[in-house]
């Protein structure tokens, strides 16, 4: 299973040192979480750190967008160096033609469905998506609650991409709590923003997480 901590809810003034920190425990990818203030409550960051970021690591840089329109800024995301673009279904109005953009360049093409959105709104594009993102919370924040309900349609997508090359990732309130019957679902990837750069030593607890889930069989 891939763990892909999320910068969210890491040092600001110290972005560099706690990405190496977790690299350095064994994570391949980074989450980026991109927000606009108008698809979510919340404003973060954009290309221009993410640029500073990709100076910083060689991790793949996931790069979460949660932006009205996010067709509009997928080249400042590509030059700055994202490895993978996810986008929400829910905040483009052509999901195949934005997909095949970031694929078209050699990244790796996501897209990401609300707790509420169903699965239906993707069903026509399985052949355009590398990896899809199943929230677990409500976008917006990190530190929230995972949402149980979203348990059954996490199944649905596991059975749903089956025979397809597509990754499924896990996004918000994953912890060492509900990791493993995340991995035991065949949740191929999961994002951890505060329950690892909230905890005193994050190197240790994205170890720990890892050594829950290295001996499910999936
Ligand atoms: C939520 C973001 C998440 C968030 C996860 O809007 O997309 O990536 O950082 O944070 P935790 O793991 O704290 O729920
Ligand atoms: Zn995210």
């Amino acid at each position: 299973m891939i763990i892909a901590p999320s910068i969210l809810s890491a040092d600001f003034s110290n972005l560099g040192r706690d990405i190496g920190v977790v690299v350095d425990a064994g994570a391949q990818w980074i989450h980026v979480d991109v927000m606009d203030g108008v698809f979510v409550p919340n404003i973060t960051i954009g290309p221009v750190v993410v640029k500073g970021i990709r100076r910083a690591t060689k991790a793949f840089l996931d790069c979460h967008l949660m932006i009205m329109e996010p067709e509009r800024y997928i080249d400042d995301f590509i030059k700055a160096g994202a490895d993978g673009i996810t986008v929400h279904v829910e905040a483009t109005r052509h999901l195949q033609r934005t997909l095949t953009m970031i694929r078209e360049n050699g990244l790796k093409s996501g897209v990401s469905l609300n707790p509420s959105t169903p699965l239906d709104t993707i069903k026509y594009c399985l052949d355009n998506i590398d990896l899809v993102l199943i929230m677990s919370v409500n976008p917006g924040f990190g530190g929230q609650t995972f949402i149980d309900a979203v348990i059954p349609k996490i199944a649905e997508a596991k059975k749903m991409i089956s025979g397809y090359a597509i990754q499924l990732q896990v996004d918000g309130g994953v912890n060492k709590d509900n990791i493993a019957r995340l991995a035991q679902m065949g949740v191929d990837n999961v994002v951890a923003g505060s329950s690892v750069f909230g905890t005193d030593d994050p190197g240790k607890t994205i170890k720990e997480m890892f050594d829950i889930v290295s001996p499910v069989p999936y």
